[in-house]
């Protein structure tokens, strides 16, 4: 089934074309630049910066495809977790296009979007032929499997029972891990969002310069993620002072192995067992998704976890489906649509609202 879909859930404005686990195109406006005056997304300036962008978008995904609009079978739209004024804007646009066409709107979880974005298919990204009316297939994935999501504003490990069957593990009880690396970023004077250039220069950096205590240690097995003691600790260690080059790459290097460390350490305790009734099932797979996902040194840590603990850990193929895009809104589409979560009426179209606050819970 082939499915337009848009995300606009934070600051990005995106739209693509999907068929199955095939993605036809993917174009993504990212508005960070603008946001980075203010450390983070100015959410006026979000919404309005969507507005202006969203049609165009839409247009490009649609060209990129080389498909028509007749080719088109639904609509999908990311209704939460997100900013709220920011969600509006690409729900609007996707009922006014479901309404025009007269094709059925899917409403889709950005969550389960970052998690499905670990199944995409890379063969046939080039192909030129546009194949159409394809399935989307979950192939070599037993369940229960586990999720990660690590972003910009979520922290969460599930449970996968099947596709669309998901329990909440871990969360994070104040900052998400992208969160937490882009203010790392920001105390060390480099920019918004700062995840991908602390990577850059914890490369050249030692991760055991500085001492960061780990957090929650100890308690792994409580089902939480924490971050703010971590900055707090970081904050007192740069606040006010200057560092040189090599104590920057240091420094980004012991944050973010402490970070990534805490991370790992509850993925391992859950696969122990010792998270709730999982205990007795054994779990041979872990998708990963979000932002952060995209750092080649957790990809490195996840994989040794797994070989150590006979997991096949999945990411998305490309950097590009890791941050937020709307592809991953399309493949997660697929699945909603299979699971009978599609808006056909005009009554029942004009009926999908934002949930800002939607998670794999909801
Ligand atoms: O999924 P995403 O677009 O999130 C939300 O909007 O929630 O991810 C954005 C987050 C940011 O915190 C960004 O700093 C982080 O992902 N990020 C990275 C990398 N690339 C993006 N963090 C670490 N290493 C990277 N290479």
């Amino acid at each position: 089934m082939t499915i337009l879909s848009i995300d606009t859930s934070a600051d990005e404005t995106s739209a693509a074309v999907v068929d199955g686990n095939i993605i036809l195109s993917n174009v993504i406006w990212s508005q960070a630049s603008l946001h980075a005056k203010w450390g983070g997304i100015f959410p006026s300036l979000a919404k309005r910066l969507h507005g202006e962008r969203i049609d165009w978008v839409i247009k490009k995904a649609i060209h990129d495809s080389r498909l028509t609009i007749n080719e088109i079978d639904a609509v999908a739209v990311t209704v939460g977790p997100g900013l709220a004024i920011a969600l509006e804007v690409g729900i609007a646009k996707a009922k006014e296009l479901a309404l025009k066409w007269n094709r059925p709107l899917i409403p889709v979880n950005h969550l389960e979007g970052h998690i499905i974005s670990a199944l995409a298919l890379q063969k046939f990204r080039r192909s030129r032929i546009p194949l159409r009316g394809t399935k989307l297939q979950i192939q070599d994935i037993n369940f229960p499997a586990l999720g990660l999501v690590v972003s910009g504003k979520n922290t969460e490990l599930i449970a996968i029972e099947k596709i669309g069957q998901y329990k909440i593990l871990a969360r994070t009880m104040d900052d998400a891990l992208g969160e937490a690396l882009d203010k790392a970023a920001r105390m060390l004077g480099l920019g918004y969002p700062g995840g991908a250039v602390l990577e850059k220069l914890a490369r050249e950096g030692n991760p055991s310069a500085y001492k960061l205590t780990l957090p929650l240690l100890g308690r792994e097995n409580q089902g939480k993620f924490s971050y703010s003691g971590l900055k707090t600790a970081f904050y007192r260690l740069t606040n006010g002072k200057s560092f040189t080059k090599q104590e920057i790459c240091d420094l980004a290097a012991s944050f973010q192995s402490t970070a990534f460390e805490h991370l790992i350490r509850i993925v391992r305790a859950s696969l122990r067992g010792r998270l709730g009734d999982r205990g007795n099932l054994t779990i041979t797979d872990l998708l990963v998704g979000g932002g952060v996902a995209a750092n080649v040194e957790l990809r490195k840590r996840l994989r040794k976890l797994g070989r150590k603990s006979g997991l096949k850990v999945h990411f998305p193929y490309t950097k590009k489906l890791c941050t937020d895009n709307a592809a991953m809104v399309g493949l997660a589409g697929q699945l909603a649509f299979a699971r009978g979560e599609v808006k056909r009426t005009k009554k029942e179209i004009e009926s999908i609202d934002r949930i800002p606050g939607l998670d794999f819970s909801s």
